[in-house]
């Protein structure tokens, strides 16, 4: 039987609200509307092909992607797809290769090593491959530490047969404080880009695209001078840290996972079915200096105060010390995790809500390998 109302589901459940998610789609699609910037959303957070697609039609250019799967699925329904990640290995470039040909293919990488792979693949299938050469802006996880090995790099793709030089790309991962506070990490980021790309101009290999971009610095992406493109994922449907950094409201949550309460019995918290492997175990630390801070793993979506404080697989542990509300075994619960890009991955399905009615299901097509 087809579920009605949220209430018919069974626990845990992958929800969205589908207003919310539209109007994130909008706000997202407006603002770089307004600012001249394209938007590249990365499908990393929902993979669902049909979520693409509504990015397409709220402005996107196309998506990013990290993995073959995510590549193949949304090839299925855009016509340009960036990789944000450096692929090894014969059976992964050989499935990128196998998208459809009309579908535009580019990859970010930073070394010689990935981009003589691709190269070699893209001519094995007579295609070429854009490249953006990544650059490391602070995350300290991938790209080139300095312009000149970047401009090393840009060189050899610019002159690489199957491949065909694009421009660069960086994630500013390493911005994570909240948004009134980012300006001087922005700026930074900002002056650091001027010397690539002022170096990159001197020698000839001025960048087509500056992919760059996070849901944290979202709202002030137009401040990050040069960057040309916003792979920001999360912001379909924002989570507990986009909404505790100030880059949405928590009304514009638009992901919950809806839980059960299925126990009471130790005073102060109530347990819900919801654990590690529906919400996933990223956790949020108390500040050092501030001990009240937020910390925990998700908390609950119309009272943000009330936090997940322990998780096992199957169990989450909400603290009610300080709250008066006493929800009873047997409870529905919707609950907002820190890191809602790992919580979907988590499920097979993504249910579309109107208020508390069902009104459809988008499948999480691209999880997996
Ligand atoms: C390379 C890359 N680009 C873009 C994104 C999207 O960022 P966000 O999740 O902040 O929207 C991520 C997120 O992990 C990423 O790793």
């Amino acid at each position: 039987m087809e579920p009605h109302s949220f209430h018919d589901l069974e626990t845990p459940a992958a929800l969205v609200d589908v207003e919310r998610l539209q109007a994130n789609l909008a706000s997202a699609g407006a603002y770089c509307r307004r600012w001249g910037l394209h938007y590249r959303p990365h499908a990393k957070s929902h993979k669902s092909s049909e979520l693409a697609l509504k990015q397409v039609e709220a402005g996107a250019v196309g998506v990013a992607v990290a993995t073959p799967r995510e590549a193949e699925v949304m090839a299925g329904v855009v016509d340009d797809v960036l990789v944000a990640y450096p692929l090894f290995g014969g059976t992964k470039l050989a499935r990128l290769l196998a998208v459809p040909d009309g579908v535009r293919l580019s990859v970010a990488l930073d070394s010689t090593e990935a981009l003589s792979c691709l190269a070699a693949a893209a001519r094995g299938s007579a295609r070429e491959v854009g490249v953006l050469v990544e650059i490391d802006v602070g995350l300290r996880r991938v790209g080139l530490q300095t312009i000149d090995q970047t401009l090393r790099l840009a060189a050899e793709a610019a002159r690489t047969r199957g491949v065909h030089y694009r421009g660069i790309a960086f994630y500013p991962g390493h911005i994570r404080v909240p948004v009134a506070e980012q300006t001087a990490a922005i700026q930074a980021l900002s002056q650091r880009l001027e010397h690539y790309l002022e170096a990159l101009a001197a020698a000839g290999l001025e960048p087509e695209i500056v992919s760059g971009g996070s849901t944290p610095t979202l709202p002030r992406s137009h401040e990050i001078e040069g960057m040309t493109e916003i792979r920001a994922g999360t912001a379909i449907f924002n989570d507990r840290t986009t909404a505790l950094l100030g880059a949405c409201a928590w009304t514009e949550c638009a992901y919950s996972v809806l839980a059960t309460v299925v126990s009471t019995s130790v005073p102060g918290q109530a347990v819900v079915d919801a654990g590690s492997k529906a919400l996933a175990k990223e956790e949020i630390r108390a500040s050092f200096q501030d001990p009240g801070s937020a910390s925990g793993f998700a908390c609950v979506l119309d009272r943000p105060d009330l936090r997940v404080t322990a998780l096992s697989e199957e169990h989450g542990v909400i603290d009610l010390k300080g709250s008066d509300w006493r929800p009873r075994p047997g409870d529905l619960v919707r609950v907002v995790p820190n890191h809602v890009c790992v919580s979907v991955n988590l499920f097979e399905k993504l249910w579309q809500l109107r208020g508390d009615r069902v009104v459809g299901q988008w499948r999480v097509e691209a999880r997996g390998r």
